[in-house]
């Protein structure tokens, strides 16, 4: 692969919690590629929101390295752009001067921040809401309102922190076909974080499955099916439950061994 565009190398980070240390994310090793769509899956407290949060540069503390483009992640930076799983929207804003706080730290004219921001408004397909207040939208038009704040400084690198996690299952999928579409048209580095396996299965090319206390990569898996993928195709059902086993296994646990037919009784097989 090309140098990397993301590098965690050997990355940890402990917690203190009432004086005792708590162990969140344990010898984390991962490259990303320019134009790659990464997604990290694991259950809740796994880590997962902690690692998002270090190479987004709100917290500096951990151990080991982080790079971005090579360089040492050690604060936020427009290249970096976040969505929550809350869409985080400030009520007293419109849509578009919500998206417009995406560029408060960009050396841009007023005039081309409020192009900028129509812009991403079309993009995310909220061209007759721009006035609108986060009270008239739904729940998937807001989240729409997060990513294209993420999207607005135009950065390299896309996180998303389960961001159709509130979402319910058919708004979901309309929007993950949504982040495809965006992603066509914007050709973005992504790391999505989910504990849905589906969502990491339709959306990405490579799917990094954490295991739990301390967080660690237990497999990297390949998603090689085209674009679009068929939820209901062979494939996607045998990776689905592939991914599913390793987040529910654990290194002890011991599959049961199956009964042999020739051990049963006569009378058995006949049934
Ligand atoms: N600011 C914090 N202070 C103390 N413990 C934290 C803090 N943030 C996260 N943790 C702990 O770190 C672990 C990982 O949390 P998190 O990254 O939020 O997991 P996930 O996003 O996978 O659910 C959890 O045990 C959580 O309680
Ligand atoms: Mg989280």
């Amino acid at each position: 692969m090309n140098a990397p565009i993301v590098s965690f190398t050997h990355v940890g980070k402990t917690f203190d919690v009432d004086g005792f240390e708590l162990e969140a994310i344990r010898e984390f090793n991962l490259d990303i590629a320019e134009g790659e769509f990464v997604a990290i899956v694991g259950s809740s407290g796994c880590g997962k929101s902690t690692l998002l949060r270090l190479l987004v540069g709100l917290d500096i503390q951990f151990r080991g390295q982080i790079t971005v483009d090579g360089k040492a992640v050690s604060g936020i930076g427009s290249e970096r752009g976040i969505v929550f799983q809350e869409h985080r929207l400030f009520p007293w804003l419109s849509v578009a001067d919500n998206i417009g706080l995406g560029l408060v730290n960009e050396p841009l004219s007023a005039a081309q921040k409020h192009k900028r921001i129509n812009d991403f408004i079309e993009l995310v397909g909220l061209g007759d809401f721009a006035r609108a207040y986060p009270h008239q939208l739904s729940g998937g038009m807001a989240q729409r309102v997060a990513i294209a704040r993420g999207l607005v400084a135009s950065p390299r690198i896309l996180l998303l922190d389960e961001p159709f996690g509130a979402l319910d299952a058919l708004t979901r999928q309309q929007m993950q076909d949504e982040l495809l579409a965006i992603r066509e048209r914007a050709k973005i580095t992504t790391v999505l974080v989910t504990h849905d396996v589906e969502e990491a299965i339709f959306l990405a090319d490579r799917v990094v499955v954490m295991e739990p206390r301390p967080g660690r990569i237990k497999q990297v898996v390949e998603v090689a099916l085209p674009h679009p993928r068929q939820r209901s195709s062979f494939d996607f059902h045998q990776l689905r439950e592939e991914l599913l086993h390793e987040l529910t296994s654990d290194d002890h646990y011991q599959p049961p061994v199956p009964v042999q037919v020739r051990d049963l009784p006569l009378s058995y097989i006949a049934y």
